[in-house]
């Protein structure tokens, strides 16, 4: 009894040394979020929006917002409401970001402010660093906020340590937790399934909690992408309106919680998912969380798409600057069906096409068990001497006379039990004990949190890269998740493995960066089902799903579009689907364009088509890469899609147009242009069209100023079913 009377005595002595208040502002140039320390000694979120002109605005914001949340009633309860970071244990009704049991068993956190700083990393970024801690146990909270001034994006993310004799218990460790004061909410959700991924959903918030999250373990975006918008007020609109666009960078089962209360304010947290994954903390080690990227526009969603593909191409993706390589790949031509002769052949057509480099699929790889079929060979990263009898080099020397590169495909966390590996080394598997093997596509996932299987991992690319110089590519695939999962290696921490198996991937991928910091990678897990910005700083790009049907495609690119810039979006053009080829190309074009096709199947006027619209790609490409993206008339809205990309200079841009499945005659609109000057004159030329066709657009060739363009606009759609227009647009 003395001792708590103790405690509290010295909490309310601390609680009175902070008796200062101190205001917090991590600002972009267009959005501002503003924390305070109140005199009670807890750390609020008094604002989160539009940047406001000088200081006084923020003073009288947070005077305001202190009548509404920090006042010190005596109330507990609305002493804890909008918290930048709370806890559990204590007052706290709603979700809190950190949740711990200590040594002594007692499960409570309360934490106060201790000290902040902001560091100006460069021209661009700052980092603002706040120290939180408890005042009775020795348990420390650090936030951290980047804020990346032009592309108005913040970094978020938490580091939690402590200082207890023996390990605590972290069963919640949120990234962030931001609050929101609106009259209504409305949630954008981007979900779906092999070969639907990324569907676009909005639904009114209502009271309660919605949570998008993954328990797949691995593959962990199968279902769900990790992004969302949040719109306040109304309805999300493309160019108006007050948006946040949110994004977790972590590649394992991933939380985002939308809970509405009592009093109509929302609360989102974000972060790893705590499911399964409580976590003993050893004394003195840092558990970092990943981090939350978002971004704050007042108009609408394109502009937040366009901070984020701005944002990305500097920081966010693998060389987000640089070129990437157009290619031929044989997966939909070949399957599993290939030798020598087939494969060298395709050097030929790869080249005929104009693409850079041939990528080589599953299926070159094992011995014991050749990899015939997707039932073995997994794990076996020799090339198949019956296949492909001088191996992969000379396959590389074959494609390098025809003058092409040469990529190639690995599943280097997974493996077949029919594979030397998994005869080698069967607990290097994840698998449950006293339980039959769990498989899926007859696979099963090795076990990254253990060091062994992180060298193995490391190897398989090193071993490529160094017995055959001139690998110019990788696509890194990953066919599973986690089912019946159990790591021998980590024996009583099981509730550790979703965690730790996502850190050893990113410890083997940062060998690999070190080592070879120029090679670059495609994503690819099973289709879409590994897209985040934390694989992407390895990652130059990925595959957005095996649904390469160019109608299904339309909408997986534009829910994609949303949060990922078009150079790292993978688009092939296949035999999916019976659309013409020109339809086919045009879609694949509004991202990084590839192909997996059978060259030689083509008609002569269908090559001829695909080589000019490579070379008008490859003109086109820096705009589309690099450009700014509007979309202007959205699938989900319309029997058609079209958006444009427009150059940093405003002196060149491109325009898709693609008509889906409209009704009969439809009377289509004409569509306002975005981005340009109004002050220049462009030329508007139709591109991308078969030898023997007539241009859709009527007035190609002619010349308007950027005004008229974007204030009275073109007929640029087409009437007809699966049909596209592509119009360059250049500054004369
Ligand atoms: C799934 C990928 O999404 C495909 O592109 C292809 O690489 C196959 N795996 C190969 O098994």
């Amino acid at each position: 009894m003395k001792k708590i009377i103790f405690l509290l005595m010295f909490t309310a002595l601390v609680y009175k040394a902070h008796a200062q208040e101190k205001q917090i502002q991590i600002e972009t140039q267009s959005s501002a979020l503003i924390l305070k320390a109140g005199k009670n000694g807890l750390l609020y979120q008094t604002y989160l929006g539009a940047k406001l002109n000088g200081n006084s605005g923020y003073d009288a914001l947070s005077k305001e917002n202190t009548k509404s949340f920090v006042i010190n009633d005596g109330n507990p309860l609305n002493n804890l409401r909008h918290l930048a970071y709370p806890t559990y244990g204590t007052d706290n009704l709603f979700e809190s970001a950190i949740r711990v049991t200590h040594n002594d068993g007692n499960p409570s956190l309360e934490l106060t402010y201790v000290s902040h700083r902001t560091e100006k990393i460069d021209d661009n970024t700052t980092e603002t660093i706040i120290k939180l801690k408890d005042q009775v146990y020795p348990v420390e909270v650090t936030l951290h906020y980047k804020a990346f001034y032009n592309e108005n994006i913040v970094e978020q993310w938490t580091e939690i340590v402590h200082h207890e004799k023996k390990p605590i218990m972290l069963y919640n460790y949120a990234s962030s937790m931001l609050h929101f004061d609106a009259d209504r909410y409305w949630l954008t959700q981007f979900h779906g399934d092999w070969a639907k991924e990324a569907r676009m959903l909005e639904t009114e918030l209502t009271s309660g909690t919605k949570v998008i999250d993954s328990k797949l373990g691995v593959r962990t975006n199968m279902y769900q992408t990790p992004v969302f918008f949040l719109s306040l007020n109304a309805k999300a609109e493309e160019n108006s309106g007050e948006i946040i666009a949110g994004t977790i960078a972590w590649s394992g089962n991933f939380k985002l919680a939308f809970e509405l209360d009592n009093k109509n304010s929302l609360r989102i947290s974000s972060g790893i998912n705590p499911f399964a994954s409580e976590y003993s903390l050893e004394p003195g080690k840092i558990f970092t969380t990943p981090s939350f990227i978002y971004t704050f526009s007042n108009k609408g969603k394109g502009q937040a798409s366009r901070n984020l593909h701005k944002w990305a191409g500097k920081y966010g993706i693998k060389d987000g600057e640089k070129p990437r390589l157009t290619l031929l790949n044989n997966w939909e031509t070949t399957f599993f069906n290939f030798d020598e002769k087939k494969l060298t052949d395709m050097f030929a057509d790869t080249k005929t096409l104009g693409v850079d480099m041939f990528l080589l699929d599953d299926g070159w790889f094992g011995n014991k068990y050749p990899r015939s079929g997707d039932k073995s060979g997994l794990g076996d990263w020799q090339a198949t001497k019956t296949k492909l009898p001088n191996g992969i080099g000379f396959l590389i020397q074959e494609a390098q006379k025809t003058g092409v590169k040469f990529g190639i495909w690995i599943e280097p966390e997974m493996v077949n039990p029919k594979s030397e590996l998994y005869e080698k080394h069967p607990d290097w598997v994840l698998k449950l004990p006293n339980r039959p093997e769990s498989y899926y596509r007859s696979q099963l996932v090795l076990d990254l949190s253990n060091p062994k299987v992180q060298d193995f991992v490391f190897k398989t690319v090193d071993d490529i890269m160094q017995t055959n110089s001139g690998v110019a590519f990788f696509k890194w695939d990953c066919n599973r998740m986690m089912t019946n999962a159990y790591s021998t290696y980590l024996k009583k921490q099981q509730s550790h493995l979703f965690i730790e198996y996502t850190k050893g991937l990113y410890k083997v991928l940062d060998r690999i960066k070190t080592k070879y910091p120029n090679l670059p990678m495609m994503l690819c897990a099973g289709g879409g089902g590994r897209t985040d910005y934390a694989l992407l700083k390895y990652f130059t790009e990925f595959w957005a799903s095996d649904n390469t049907d160019p109608y299904n495609r339309v909408f997986i690119q534009w829910g994609y579009s949303q949060f990922f810039p078009a150079f790292s979006i993978c688009n092939h053009v296949t035999s999916w689907g019976n659309q013409s080829i020109k339809f086919k190309t045009d879609v694949a074009m509004m991202g990084k364009l590839g192909f997996d096709i059978n060259v030689k199947e083509l008609k002569a006027n269908e090559l001829k088509y695909c080589q000019d619209a490579v070379a008008n790609y490859k003109r086109l490409s820096p705009v589309i890469w690099h450009g700014d993206m509007y979309r202007m008339v959205s699938p989900y809205d319309e029997s058609r899609a079209v958006l444009m990309y427009v150059d940093d200079t405003k002196s060149k841009a491109v325009l898709f147009s693609y008509t889906l499945h409209p009704l009969y005659d439809p009377q289509y609109n004409l569509v306002r242009f975005q981005g340009l000057d109004p002050n220049k004159k462009y030329k508007v030329e139709e591109i991308n069209l078969m030898s023997e066709a007539k241009k859709t657009l009527e007035e190609s060739g002619e010349s308007y100023t950027g005004d008229y363009l974007m204030n009275v606009g073109l007929r640029v759609s087409s009437s007809k079913v699966e049909t596209s227009v592509v119009l360059e647009i250049t500054q004369i």
